[in-house]
Formats: C-alpha cells, sequence, structure tokens
C-alpha cells in the first residue's frame, strides 16, 4: 500500500511578510515530483502566501483554529475562514499550542472536529515529553492523545497525524529510527480503533528534520512525511527534505 508522501512546513511566528511571499515563491517554483508539499505560515501572510503559489500544487494550511465557526471569539480564527482563502490544512493540538494555550487533548478534537467540518484536512499533532520518555511512557502517552484528539469523523482523506517528540521540536535531537519506527507502527495500530481505513492515514514525523537527517527518517517503515519547523524557513533545505523522500 502506497501512502503519497507529505513534506510540510510549519513556519510558525516567523518571517517577515517580504519573507514569506520569497519563500514561497521559492517553493512553488521547484514543487516536489515525490511528495506532495503544504506551507502553514502564520495567519496574517496566508493570503500573500496563497498568491504566490498560484496554482502550482503546493498546498496551504492554517497553523490553528477554533473549534466554532463564527462569533465572539476575539483574536481566532474559524476553520471556515481558513477555507475560504484557500487553505486545505490546519494543524491542530501542536505542542506549543498544547503548552502554551493548555489545549487538552478534548480541545485538539473540537478543533480537529472544526476543521472536518469545513472540509480541510487536520493535522493532528501528538508527542510525548522527554520526562514521559525517559519514564518509558511515551507509547502509552501518545496513544492517549490519539485516542482524545482524534475526532469521530476522522479518515484518511481529512486527517493527518504528526508525530513530534517534545523533546525533539527545535533542539537538533532526534529518536533513533528504531524509536521512531516503534512509535510510527503504534500510532498505526492505535488509529485503528478510531479511523477504518487506519493503514492509509498519513503519519509524519516531526522535530528537528534536516538535509541531513530527512532520507533515513524518512524512510523508516509507517512515516509517510515530515512536518517541519526549523528548516522549513530556508528554500533549499526545505526542498531537499522532500527530494529525500
Ligand atoms: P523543528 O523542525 O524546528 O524542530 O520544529 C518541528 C515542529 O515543531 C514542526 O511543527
Amino acid at each position: 500500500m502506497a501512502v503519497r508522501a507529505l513534506i510540510a512546513g510549519n513556519w510558525k511566528m516567523n518571517t517577515s511578510l517580504a519573507e514569506a511571499r520569497s519563500l514561497a515563491a521559492g517553493i512553488a517554483a521547484q514543487p516536489s515530483a515525490a511528495a506532495d508539499l503544504l506551507l502553514c505560515p502564520p495567519a496574517p501572510w496566508l493570503q500573500s502566501v496563497a498568491s504566490e503559489i498560484g496554482a502550482t500544487g503546493v498546498m496551504l494550511g492554517g497553523q490553528d483554529c477554533h473549534p466554532t465557526s463564527a462569533g465572539a471569539h476575539t483574536g481566532d480564527i474559524s476553520a471556515e475562514m481558513l477555507a475560504e482563502i484557500g487553505c486545505s490544512h490546519v494543524i491542530v493540538g501542536h505542542s506549543e499550542r498544547r503548552t502554551d494555550h493548555w489545549e487538552s487533548d478534548a480541545q485538539v478534537q473540537a478543533k480537529a472536529d472544526a476543521a472536518l467540518r469545513a472540509g480541510l484536512v487536520a493535522v493532528i499533532c501528538v508527542g510525548e515529553s522527554e520526562a514521559e520518555r525517559d519514564a518509558g511512557r511515551d507509547l502509552a502517552v501518545v496513544g492517549g492523545q490519539l485516542a482524545g484528539s482524534i475526532p469521530a469523523a476522522a479518515n484518511a482523506n481529512n486527517t493527518v497525524i504528526a508525530y513530534e517528540p517534545v523533546w525533539a521540536i527545535g533542539t537538533g535531537r532526534t529518536p533513533t529510527v528504531q524509536d521512531v519506527a516503534a512509535m510510527h507502527d503504534h500510532m498505526r495500530t492505535v488509529i485503528a480503533d478510531k479511523i477504518s481505513d487506519a493503514a492509509h492515514v498519513k503519519l509524519l514525523y516531526g522535530g528537528s528534520v534536516t538535509p541531513a537527517n530527512a532520507a533515513e527518517l524518512l524512510a523508516v517503515a509507517n512515516v509517510n512525511g515530515a512536518l517541519v519547523g526549523g528548516a522549513s524557513l530556508q528554500v533549499e533545505d526545505f526542498l531537499a527534505i522532500a527530494a529525500a523522500v
């Protein structure tokens, strides 16, 4: 069973508008043949990035959405708004949001549900802390996050799962390929409880992915792509990761 790879760039709260435009234009000029590419810029830059991407096939995503479609929620953005300006995906439950904004699995599930309702693909993030890994609880923690965060309507067409160990994000450290393999095998098994076509769901790895380690991480069974932070801010690095598929 072949699952087409997805290489997603999470720009987080980085780039000026000029940098965002040039990054998007540089990536859109050389779309990958081997993988689908997804760019998730800061929300104020979405429309500008959309116009740089044009009809190249590079996809656009938000970094978060509110569970409801409209209303009195100052500062929030709905999934419907993201869809209307051309997003196909939205990241939900990134560990930085789980930490900075105290998002629970239930809230992440509600956001993922909102994404599906708006016709977006939800990129649901999970991952253990270093303390949880050291205590041997990594598989259990991630299993619990998956059970709590995946909405009932999830399927392989509307849901992507990203495994991002918290201790590997922005640190230059990554799990061993054996550890990534064990986690991704575990995730494939766990999601089958909630998703009937679980075998086709894209499972991404994220956390200090670089051009130097991408090939070995992307070669792991059940790794169907990457969610890239820092290295997604350089055209050459992001495209090199895509070329490593
Ligand atoms: P880094 O690639 O910078 O470690 O970030 C990973 C990440 O959090 C992507 O969502």
